[in-house]
């Protein structure tokens, strides 16, 4: 395992609230792990405690990586380590160019310039319109969304999370997320994708469904996503994309089976 979360619980910072409780699962190197659960369910505040922010600190449990008890580093060493967390709500960083933005998290130094191309190409930019733009309101929330990707790519991290990548995104086309989730693999990264949409978790290998701040269920993507549509009563959905997908071939009996379980729980 790559990332290991054991009996994580996180309350607020103030400590009045728990905001995810006792979660246990791991991440495998070269994955694509999926996160999925509604709003609010803790997948954010989760997030934040893998990576170690100080506002999220856990009051239980136990968080390794690459078998490293790193339960106590802050978020600088785990960034050393190779954890990266691309924000739900970046910040704003106007009036870089874009290699300049993409060279500052670049650990080799060496031939900036190739690196930035190469980061641009994963997230399917063309580098030559990009490389030399400023970043400003001329371009688009979908275009600053993959300058971002592609600076997290360029600091060569372990793992990438991505917190809800398509929020903010006007016009989002899931074959193209795929292909750069792919490639990303490819890199030899391994991603923990943070979302609500269940479209987009089909892409991961992997995943992990928060619920009212508890971890249900840990197991092969599909298995998760049927829970997840169980839970929020996407039956027609559900039967839609889990039936025809190569993938994953359930049969209607299981669905239903699955759907019944729930409704008596
Ligand atoms: N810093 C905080 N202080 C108080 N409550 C918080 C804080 N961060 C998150 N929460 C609460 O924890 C719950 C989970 O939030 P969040 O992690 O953002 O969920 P998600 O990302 O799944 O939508 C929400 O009820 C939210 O209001
Ligand atoms: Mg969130």
């Amino acid at each position: 395992m790559l990332l290991e979360l054991k009996n994580v619980t996180v309350p607020t910072f103030d400590r009045e609230h728990i905001i995810v409780e006792d979660i246990s699962f791991g991440v495998k190197e070269g994955s694509i792990h999926a996160i999925i659960g509604p709003n609010g369910s803790g997948k954010s505040s989760l997030a934040y405690a893998i990576m170690g922010l100080h506002t999220y600190q856990l009051s239980q449990g136990k968080i390794f990586f690459e078998g490293k008890n790193i339960t106590e580093l802050g978020v600088t060493e785990r960034a050393q380590l190779g954890i990266t967390l691309a924000w739900q709500e970046p910040a704003r960083i106007d009036g870089l160019s874009v290699l300049k933005y993409l060279s500052l998290g670049m650990k080799d130094k060496a031939n900036i310039k190739e690196q930035a191309i190469d980061a641009l190409k994963t997230v399917n930019l063309d580098p030559e319109k990009y490389i030399n733009r400023y970043i400003d309101e001329s371009l688009s929330g979908g275009e600053r969304k993959r300058i971002e990707l592609a600076a997290t790519i360029a600091m060569r991290p372990k793992l990438i999370i991505l917190d809800e990548p398509d929020s903010g995104l006007d016009m989002i086309v899931i074959e193209d997320f795929l292909n750069i989730f792919n490639k990303i693999r490819k890199l030899k990264m391994t991603i923990l994708l943070i979302t609500h949409r269940e479209d987009i978790g089909m892409v991961a290998d992997y995943g992990t469904l928060l619920w009212q701040g508890k971890a249900l269920i840990t197991d092969e993507f599909a298995e998760v996503m049927l829970r997840f549509c169980a839970k929020a009563g996407l039956k027609e959905f559900c039967k839609r994309t889990l039936f025809q997908n190569e993938k994953t071939c359930f049969g209607e009996d299981y669905i239903d089976k699955i759907f019944e379980e729930e409704r008596n729980s």
